[in-house]
């Protein structure tokens, strides 16, 4: 099995999250948009601590200017949720070459469906916005191996986790 059909079903997983269907729908309002990428920039911060594969891959000076965009109009704190704190502990304690799966799995998460994703939300979405996109998930393609796929069910649990706490946070709002 090739990893994208070793990794389907928690795929699907998370694109059945209430949040995420929620976004899908249109639904969300500005403050649970803001939350959302508030995560992705502690995610991706942690991440960007190492070289990227390719240099237009990197996420975090984008994903400001959206957080920037919101927080003028809503005056909200940035909220990091304890799920995102667990990913990211994760995250600095692995080998680069451990964390060449959640390279993986983030980046293109935000390629593909940040594709449809940029469509529907409540923001410029300067976050799903890549120069060179071919060349850049090339270099990930390139590396990509089979053998990840624990590893990138590992971060598809991690990630469920996180809109499973957005939702909640959402509702408590
Ligand atoms: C609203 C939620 C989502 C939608 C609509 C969505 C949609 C898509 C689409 C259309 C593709 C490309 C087509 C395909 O290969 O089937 C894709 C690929 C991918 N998505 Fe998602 N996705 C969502 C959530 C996520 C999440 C939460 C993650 C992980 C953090 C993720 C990780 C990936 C990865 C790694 C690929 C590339 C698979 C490969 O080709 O190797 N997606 N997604």
């Amino acid at each position: 099995m090739n990893l994208r059909e070793a990794t389907a079903e928690k795929h699907k997983i998370a694109e059945k999250m209430p949040f995420n269907q929620r976004m899908m729908q249109k639904q969300l309002s500005k403050l649970d948009y803001l939350n959302y990428i508030n995560q992705h920039f502690e995610i991706f911060t942690a991440i960007e601590a190492n070289d990227l594969p390719h240099p237009s891959l990197n996420r975090t000076q984008l994903i400001t200017l959206d957080i920037e965009e919101l927080q003028l109009e809503l005056k909200a704190p940035n909220v990091v949720l304890n799920s995102t704190k667990l990913y990211v502990a994760y995250l600095q304690n692995l080998s680069y070459q451990d964390l060449l799966p959640h390279i993986y799995l983030n980046y293109l998460a935000v390629m593909f469906g940040g594709q449809i994703i940029k469509k529907v939300v409540p923001s410029t979405g300067n976050m799903y916005e890549f120069e060179n996109m071919n060349e850049a998930a090339s270099t990930i393609r390139v590396l990509q191996k089979d053998e990840w796929a624990d590893e990138v069910n590992k971060g598809f649990d991690f990630n469920i986790a996180i809109l499973e706490e957005l939702e909640l946070n959402s509702l408590s709002n």
